[in-house]
């Protein structure tokens, strides 16, 4: 088995994929310091479709598991399919999915899919226009891919209106006011099986100050959630999503991601994903029971009917991202990382790997701007963070920031009139 992409999204996933016994063989395309731990990395650029053929051909790699987003859009589980061999992630056309806001907008408007009212807007006197109707705060949406960044939401006109100017083409949207979280589920373009909510904090800095990340730190289960809320949101967003992709003649197979507001007129999708998100993947791999490698596999060959559903522990857990000085600005890569073993003695903690690497001399460097993800385990919520701050207090590297109130109560980010003591599951 081949898993495409090198951060901490993928080092849970090798690392869970290890732990299966039907998988005798785990390779990972470019991988990082971490999953080296686990499967045999190799130095191959994800967006490289002849490449990557050839590396499965020389692995005689019996499924592809693609992580990030950028080969998808590229459509290199096409290209592995072509080949012959399973592939779990998207076609190129069906990834369009997330490769275009405006493109998500279309199919939601279509399968009646709750989301924020929207305005596709290239001209500058259409971005105006749409300033206006919507008011403040304000969300443009750069309409292509941007690594998570290409969102502003903001009080002020002009980083809303200089933002659009730099991006082109984009999507200005009304603010969803709730909750945030991330619900994502398996499909093979006609069975869809959701698996279970987590929450990701997008911005930089405690109580969610500063610009927009790619996800700084994540947790699940949400005890506050609604008791019906994944039942709710297949029904409303995920089946009807899937099923429109089908009949446009794009079906949609592998990781469909729902990214939500739990407005006060319901769950409202703020955004589509073509793959497991990351950091959120991380707490939701720590909870899973049921095998992950035959799941992958059903939904890469059309038979995720037949598959058992997926079994999740009642266990908490909490994942904090530790980035680079700079993030999610350029930041510096190379500093050394000491700590990891000692983070590894926490007990219920553990450490996955994102932007690091080895230098000549065999230490532990960065080598990106999210550089590890400490994820704690616990019986509830408050363990699993007591597990994962300690975990992260361990770690050294210069410059290194994380934030400090990862699935910290009464945050911003819980729900409000669904508190409940106890996760429900
Ligand atoms: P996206 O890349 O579309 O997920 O946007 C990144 C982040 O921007 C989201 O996770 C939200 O926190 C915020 N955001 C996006 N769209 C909206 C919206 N319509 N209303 C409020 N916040 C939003
Ligand atoms: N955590 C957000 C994402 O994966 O896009």
């Amino acid at each position: 088995m081949l898993v495409l992409g090198g951060g901490g999204r993928e080092h849970a996933l090798c690392r869970a994929l290890a732990d299966d016994r039907e998988v005798t063989d785990l390779a990972c395309a470019p991988g990082n310091a971490g999953t080296a731990g686990v499967a045999t990395n190799h130095p191959v650029s994800v967006t490289d479709g002849a490449a990557v053929v050839e590396l499965v051909g020389n692995l005689a790699a019996d499924l592809v598991v693609v992580g990030p987003e950028a080969p998808l859009v590229a459509g290199v589980a096409d290209e592995v399919r072509a080949a012959g061999v399973p592939c779990f992630g998207p076609s190129a056309a069906a990834a369009h999915l997330e490769g275009s806001k405006a493109f998500a907008k279309e199919i939601m408007a279509a399968a009646g899919v709750p989301t924020a009212e929207s305005r596709v807007c290239a001209a500058k006197e259409e971005v105006t226009e749409a300033l206006d109707a919507f008011g403040p705060p304000y969300v443009v949406k750069n309409d292509g891919l941007a690594g998570g960044k290409g969102v502003v939401v903001t009080e002020d006109r002009s980083t809303a209106e200089s933002h659009a100017a730099a991006c082109g083409r984009v999507v200005v949207e009304e603010y969803l006011d709730g909750p945030e979280l991330s619900l994502f589920a398996l499909t093979d373009g006609t069975t869809v099986l959701p698996l279970q909510p987590a929450q990701d904090y997008k911005r930089i800095h405690d109580g969610d100050h500063g610009p927009n990340t790619g996800g700084m730190g994540a947790y699940s289960p949400l005890p506050w959630a609604p008791p019906t809320l994944v039942e709710d949101v297949a029904g409303a967003v995920l089946q009807p999503t899937v099923d429109e992709m089908r009949r446009r003649g794009r079906p949609y197979a592998g990781l469909l991601y729902a990214g939500l507001a739990l407005t006060s007129g319901g769950p409202k999708v703020v955004e589509f994903n073509a793959r497991f998100g990351d950091p959120e993947t991380q707490p939701l791999l720590a909870r899973l029971r049921t095998p992950l490698a035959p799941l992958l596999h059903a939904t890469a060959t059309g038979e995720l009917a037949a598959a058992p559903p997926p079994r999740w522990s009642a266990a908490a857990a909490v994942t904090v991202v530790i980035a680079a000085e700079g993030y999610p600005g350029a930041v510096a890569t190379g500093d050394v990382i000491d700590g990891v073993e000692e983070a590894e003695g926490v007990l219920g903690a553990y450490v996955l790997h994102a932007g690091t690497a080895r230098d000549e001399a065999g230490r532990l460097v960065s080598a990106g701007g999210r550089v590890l993800n400490i994820v704690g385990v616990g019986a509830d919520l408050a363990e699993a963070r007591t597990n994962a701050y300690d975990g992260a207090a361990r770690i050294r590297m210069r410059g290194a920031q994380y934030r400090t109130d990862i699935a910290a109560p009464r945050s911003r980010l819980w729900g409000y009139e669904w508190v409940q003591i106890r996760p429900t599951t």
